[in-house]
């Protein structure tokens, strides 16, 4: 196989990532899957070759011209659709968050390693450039031991409801952006194994029509079915003793912000702008990190697939990595549920 033929299913955040499929050299973009026409027919016309349409994603994976598939639908359909896509041993890039549970996800894990074909979580914030840049000095020592981190996701009115999915059970702020942080943050503090988790949620805006996208106003009966949390708030604790903070509001009477912040024994660092902090000569010496401009992120996502499926490379974001979040996060939301500290590993 020279080149990788994708189908991408969901015209919402499949569209960068088919973009970033579509500009690779080794790529293709061959089919959409979407359950509206129109949108398969309006995204089509941005990419640079004609492309088949399918509603139904199980036809889909029946198509032995497809090598691989993104998935980009709500959450609850990544999982039945991937399990579709591996059975007909197609490789799957996911969208995050892999699952809208733990045992979905721990499913698909299961599943898909088994068949070998290449399962890797498309991550738009671990593959950002200063997250890769930071981890790249992670990994060299430049922080010492890492030992302490923080990451939230703030918004002042952000509730998206343009699908239901996002508001439904099995979606939910936490699910929908303290992912990203959650993901970045672990990541960068070298993928510990989580013992244990303690949290609060709940959803103060979305079920009194409040706190919507843009602060726009919603129909009540959208904010009824409000069925998921709002904002949740987590400590986990990890093997060795890190610890890491996460936050996840849609909506607050706060400041935007989008942050993650390391604590080394050696430096520290925020991601946003990119930032180091030391120690120099007994004073405190701080060091902005332009990064180059890089590759566009969904660029990076898809040239990483292609060198897993085309040249074997390890990948850095697989599926398991996704469980491993999905596990922490479902872990948050328990025990904000129940109000007691949930235990995660041994
Ligand atoms: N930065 C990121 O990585 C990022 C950003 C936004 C959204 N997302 C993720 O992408 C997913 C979708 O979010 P969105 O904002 O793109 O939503 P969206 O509503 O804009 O798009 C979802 C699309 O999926 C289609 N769809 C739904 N069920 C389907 C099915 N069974 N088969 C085929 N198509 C189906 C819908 O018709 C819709 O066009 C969510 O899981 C979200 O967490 C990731």
């Amino acid at each position: 196989m020279k080149q990788v033929r994708a189908a991408i299913v969901g015209m919402g955040i499949g569209r960068p990532n088919a973009q970033g499929i579509a500009a690779n050299p080794r790529g293709r973009v061959v089919a959409l899957c979407d359950l509206v026409e129109d949108r398969m027919a309006d995204f089509g016309r941005e990419l640079p070759e004609p492309v088949k349409h399918y509603t139904d994603y199980k036809a889909m994976c029946r198509d032995p011209e497809i090598d691989a598939v993104f998935i980009g639908t709500p959450n609850q359909w990544h999982v039945p659709i991937a399990l579709e896509a591996v059975k007909h041993d197609k490789h799957v890039l996911i969208t995050k968050p892999l699952a809208d549970s733990l045992p979905a996800a721990q499913k698909l894990v299961a599943t898909a390693e088994a068949s070998g074909v290449v399962n890797m979580m498309s991550l738009s914030t671990r593959f950002d450039a200063p997250c890769q840049y930071a981890g790249r000095r992670a990994r060299e020592g430049y922080f010492g031991e890492l030992y302490y981190a923080r990451a939230r996701s703030i918004r002042r009115s952000g509730i998206p409801a343009w699908n239901m999915g996002f508001i439904e059970a099995g979606g939910g702020a936490f699910r929908d952006m303290g992912v990203h942080v959650l993901d970045a943050a672990w990541w960068l503090l070298g993928t510990p194994e989580p013992l244990t988790a303690t949290g609060v949620a709940g959803a103060k805006f979305g079920p009194r029509g409040l706190g919507y996208w843009d602060f726009q106003p919603v129909a009540k009966g959208i904010s009824r079915q409000y069925a998921s949390d709002d904002y949740a708030g987590g400590f986990i604790r990890f093997e060795g003793g890190a610890g890491l903070q996460v936050e996840s509001f849609w909506a607050s009477h706060q400041p935007e912000e989008f942050q993650i912040e390391l604590f080394g024994t050696e430096a520290g660092a925020r991601l946003f702008p990119l930032t180091f902090y030391r120690t120099e000569n007994g004073a405190p010496a701080d060091v902005t990190v332009r990064v180059p401009k890089p590759p566009d992120v969904w660029h990076a996502i898809a040239a990483h697939f292609i060198d897993c499926i085309l040249d074997g490379v390890a990948c850095q974001a697989p599926l398991r990595h996704g469980m491993l979040v999905q596990a922490m996060l479902e872990a948050v939301l328990r025990s904000a549920a129940s109000g007691k500290e949930v235990r995660l590993g041994r």
